[in-house]
């Protein structure tokens, strides 16, 4: 558990400086957590308005979290936007959050290898890509992990660490102590479709819609697992998630090809849950409004 890891003796972490590229909903709020943990943060997007809205989280994340206003201006102090991505050449890891495309993350990685300390480690927030795929050719595959973070970062403990064959072991420690200096829980997992935990979460969202098609309300499924211990019901995990993530997630994992009907229901209206403000659950103030 994340209380029992806490208290083992680990070696201290090497990484004093994160740069993080990709300031969007993943990228933002990680920059936003290694902040508050103590560490220089330098956070690079190529649009503007992304690192700003994530600066804005970061503030209400620091308010929440912190000890007090002190320390609360300190962790902003520690978190640097930076367009030009002028943090890359100081940083002793680099986690790149940019959008889940192939093709955009191997062009990023060929522009910012030349310029990352030589010892410096590439950590990659990929959910579904393969790293031997994405640094294939690269030349740098003894450095290059993948850290897979979960959405909210502030509220999720574990952090799959994405291991390849090539990976070096001082790679890997330093992938380890790191997650553990920032207070999450690392779990070793390999280089295969959906690692370890949405390869089991897909089919479980796939099957509670295909409940809800049978005729199951939602609030009444979600609550049945709730009773069983579960954190959130299954329902409310996909509108948080996100209706076009789990068809994706539920297609790719599974090899299902036909989907539950009542997400196509809903993907029809573009009711995408949480972010739309209308999935499964209407949302206000990010809450699931639930029928009594
Ligand atoms: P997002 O779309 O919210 O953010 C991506 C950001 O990357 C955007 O702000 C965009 O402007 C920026 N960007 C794109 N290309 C860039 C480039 N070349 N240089 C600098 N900035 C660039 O995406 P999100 O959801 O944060 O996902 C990011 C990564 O995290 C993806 O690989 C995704 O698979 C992964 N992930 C997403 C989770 C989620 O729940 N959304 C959960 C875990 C992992």
């Amino acid at each position: 558990s994340l209380k029992e890891f806490a208290k083992t003796e680990r070696p201290q972490s090497s990484v004093h400086w994160v740069h993080v590229i990709g300031a969007g909903v993943m990228g933002g709020d990680i920059a936003a957590w290694c902040a508050l943990k103590g560490l220089t943060v330098t956070l690079q997007d190529q649009d503007r308005e992304r690192i700003a809205a994530a600066q804005g989280r970061a503030a209400k994340l620091f308010a929440r979290k912190a000890r007090n206003a002190r320390d609360a201006r300190a962790a902003a102090d520690r978190m640097t936007p930076d367009l030009r991505g002028d943090g890359i050449r100081h940083a002793d890891i680099v986690i790149e959050a940019i959008t889940e495309n192939l093709d955009a993350k191997r062009e990023l990685y060929v522009q910012i290898k030349p310029l990352m300390q030589p010892d410096a480690v590439l950590a990659t927030n990929t959910s579904s890509l393969s790293l031997e795929a994405l640094g294939a050719g690269l030349n740098m595959a003894e450095r290059f992990i993948g850290l897979h973070f979960f959405n909210p970062v502030a509220r999720m403990p574990l952090v799959e660490v994405v291991e390849t064959k090539s990976v070096s072991t001082i790679t890997k420690q330093a992938a380890y102590t790191f997650v553990g200096a920032i207070g999450k829980l690392p779990l070793p997992v390999q280089d295969a479709p959906g690692f370890l935990v949405n390869a089991v979460l897909a089919p479980y969202m796939l099957e509670a819609m295909r409940c809800v098609d049978e005729g199951i309300r939602p609030e009444t499924l979600d609550a049945a697992m709730l009773k069983f211990g579960m954190p959130m019901g299954p329902i409310e995990l996909i509108d948080t998630v996100g209706l076009d993530i789990a068809r994706d997630a539920g297609l790719q994992l599974t090899g299902q090809t036909n989907l539950p009907a009542c997400l196509e229901h809903h993907l029809d209206r573009k009711e995408l849950g949480r972010k739309s403000g209308q999935g499964f659950y209407r949302w206000q103030n990010d809450k699931a409004i639930k029928p009594d």
